[in-house]
């Protein structure tokens, strides 16, 4: 606290990232990350676009990444009109909830999701309600019928991995046609059809993606949006009442040579749900119950270790999952899938601290 303070910086509970440690020789299998790295085009398009001398950083990146919108647009057939662009898929979430989800009525979104839609809540100073997940932890479109001033998912769902089918994601949009529905598909690609495929058959949605997952470059900060023009002009005002650049010239190149190498993108997503499915299997027969994920990280408890002790017998090992401590999910570990060595190190030492 400090008298200096504005008056709404004391009252936030701002987002806890999954911890980034400097420890050498860690098996970090707790913030999602693509155990692969980025396509090598990535890296040609960063130094092609410093070129020997890096005089180009000189001036200041295209406000609108028309470039790269042209490539989002090719790959999901969609129009540079219904794309929005960010610095992270985060940025791309805060703009939303300044945008299209700041009403009168309460906005819905699930009791267990990400931890980062109740901090957005709190800095725009939205009205949220949470809707508890079935027994299965998956969303039932009928509990999104209750009147509302928008609503947000991921699909799949962090940290459950579940996914919700298409014609799900039709049912509330149908049933909600004056408010928005954000999908925020961060990990579609793991498992999932993107609802991209419903834009131009619904005003209302908006679906959120991030390069930081199946394209391996969270370091870069890329996300994007699609949906109905008037949404992404909603997105584009306040951008353009934030900050005019967010995405700088690396970025820009950078995340085009991502999308534009289809191979590397499928080879590496195919590695990592094989991985993810024995992963999967090998828990199980330790006696894990795991939850069916379509993501790029599981969630998975023992009935009889308590999870934060596990996580910390881990840890000790130099292996860091990721536990919550929130009602209804403190007995479960949400586990990356890391590549097919650090996740036989894992169940290795699981082996070991449950014997
Ligand atoms: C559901 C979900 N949405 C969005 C993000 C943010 O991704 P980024 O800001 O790296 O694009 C994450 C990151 O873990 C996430 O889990």
């Amino acid at each position: 606290m400090s008298r200096f303070w504005s008056r709404v910086v004391s009252t936030l509970t701002p987002y806890v990232p999954g911890e980034q440690p400097k420890i050498a020789n860690l098996i970090k299998l707790n913030t999602n990350e693509n155990p692969y790295p980025p396509s090598p085009q990535v890296l040609a398009a960063i130094q092609a676009e410093l070129g020997a001398d890096a005089a180009r950083l000189r001036l200041y990146p295209d406000p609108n990444a028309d470039q790269l919108k042209a490539a989002v647009a090719r790959l999901h057939g969609v129009t540079a009109q219904q794309i929005f662009v960010g610095n992270g898929s985060d940025e791309v979430l805060a703009h939303v909830f300044m945008a299209l989800l700041k009403h009168e009525r309460p906005i819905l979104f699930p009791d267990i999701t990400y931890s980062f839609y109740p901090v957005y809540c709190g800095l725009y100073d939205v009205d949220y309600r949470t809707v508890p997940l079935t027994d299965d932890f998956s969303i039932d479109p009928a509990d999104y019928t209750q009147p509302n001033g928008g609503i947000i998912f991921p699909n799949p769902n962090a940290p459950t991995g579940r996914l919700l089918a298409l014609d799900a994601i039709e049912q509330i949009l149908e049933a909600n046609p004056d408010s928005v529905v954000a999908v925020d598909e961060a990990y579609v690609d793991f498992g999932g059809i993107s609802a991209i495929s419903l834009v131009d058959r619904h005003d209302n949605l908006l679906v959120v993606h991030t390069l930081s997952k199946s394209r391996a470059l969270a370091g870069l900060r890329v996300g994007f949006a699609v949906g109905h023009p008037a949404l992404i002009e909603a997105l584009e005002r306040v951008k353009n009442s934030f900050n005019s650049y967010p995405l700088d010239r690396l970025a820009i190149v950078g995340a085009v040579a991502a999308l534009e190498d289809a191979g590397h993108f499928e080879r590496t997503r195919q590695a990592v749900i094989a991985t993810r499915d024995a992963l999967t299997a090998e828990l199980q027969s330790l006696g894990f119950a795991v939850l069916p994920s379509a993501a790029n990280f599981i969630f998975a408890r023992h009935p009889r270790r308590d999870a934060a002790q596990l996580a910390q017998a881990l840890r000790d090992r130099s292996i860091i999952v990721r536990h919550f401590k929130l009602p209804r999910i403190d007995q479960f570990l949400r586990i990356t899938v890391g590549t097919d060595a650090e996740c036989k190190a894992l169940t290795g030492t699981l082996h070991d601290i449950l014997a």
